[in-house]
């Protein structure tokens, strides 16, 4: 142990046991088994998804340990569910120095969740497809969609736009700026086994889109909207905390009578308090009502510091 500063053993044992009974009850393959501060162990993040660990440094220290927590989380994978062999894949996102794939191989697997399917890709990018965090987002999409007209702004490959189709949406409009995660989305589609044409994607720029589809005079019944913080686009620049409330404005200027709308925001920049205030403040005039902040699922566990400032800020608005 004398090279190892951290005792990854117990602290990886303690991290699974926190998670064990949540995991197992609802048979979610695809979770955050370490979550930095939360778990004990600032600076590192482990996901897991059914029999792969995806481990991102965030601290020199974990980084400098990687022999050891690769031993530990050996040992551990025979108490989780998934393949019997584990694979191992490893990030570094040190601070100021952006992120940094360490693998050489990548796999593609589906992962299974309150019976939708998606496609994740691992060792391939920072971004495997699949937002843990949403998990329990993804399954209010299902219910709040039978019969709705839904838009699915900033898509990605269609976490919601999937559950909403399966909640029985009568349409489902998507949007984002690229083509890959579109077609991503539509293998997902596929995956599921719905029906794309009950789907339409479309490939622009989310603010564009709004603004198009607000002077059509178009109504949509459910609105989700989870923007990146910061976006590049030929439309120019935005800033998800600068231009949040012009967002809401223009979504809510397209909901139907009784609509909804979903926002959620992954920032600790703007505080879960100013996150509300903001929308207080662009909702006004209007008979729409913010609802309380939605709770992050079990496995995204927090310190007690971070409890008031929760990195996705998320909330039903209607
Ligand atoms: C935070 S992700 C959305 C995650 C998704 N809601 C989910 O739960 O899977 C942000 C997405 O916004 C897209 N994006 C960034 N800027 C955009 C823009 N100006 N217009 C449309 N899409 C944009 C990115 O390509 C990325 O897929």
């Amino acid at each position: 142990m004398k090279n190892i500063p951290w005792d990854y053993p117990a602290a990886l044992n303690d991290a699974w046991l926190y998670r064990k009974a949540h995991v197992l009850s609802r048979k979610i393959e695809a979770f955050r088994l370490v979550n930095g501060r939360g778990d004990g162990l600032d600076g590192l993040t482990i996901d897991y998804y059914a029999g792969s660990f995806l481990t991102t440094f965030r601290q020199e220290s974990h980084f400098a340990a990687q022999a050891g927590l690769h031993r530990a989380l050996k040992e551990l994978h025979p108490k989780l569910p998934g393949n019997a062999l584990p694979n191992f894949y490893w990030f570094k996102n040190f601070s100021g120095q952006g992120f940094e794939n360490l693998n050489r191989n990548f796999e593609v697997k589906t992962i299974r969740e309150h019976g939708l399917r998606f496609e994740v890709r691992l060792g391939e990018s920072r971004h495997t497809g699949l937002f843990l965090d949403q998990r329990e987002n993804r399954h209010l999409a299902k219910k709040l969609s039978r019969d709705k007209k839904v838009l699915n702004l900033f898509c990605y490959t269609g976490g919601f736009s999937v559950a909403a189709l399966k909640g029985g949406a009568k349409e489902i409009h998507s949007v984002d700026l690229s083509k890959n995660y579109l077609k991503w989305l539509a293998r997902n589609l596929d995956l599921n086994e719905l029906p794309q044409e009950r789907s339409y994607l479309h490939s622009m720029d989310a603010i564009a889109y709004l603004k198009s589809r607000r002077a059509e005079g178009r109504r949509f019944d459910v609105v989700f909207l989870d923007p990146p913080t910061f976006s590049r686009s030929k439309g120019g620049n935005f800033s998800t905390e600068k231009n949040l409330a012009g967002l809401v404005q223009s979504c809510s200027g397209l909901l139907g009578e009784g609509g909804k709308f979903f926002l959620s925001l992954n920032t600790r920049k703007l505080s879960a308090e100013r996150f509300l205030d903001v929308l207080k403040l662009a909702l006004k005039g209007t008979s729409l009502k913010t609802g309380k902040l939605l709770p992050l699922p079990l496995d995204f566990r927090l310190a007690p510091e971070e409890l008031k400032n929760p990195p996705l800020k998320a909330c039903l608005i209607s």
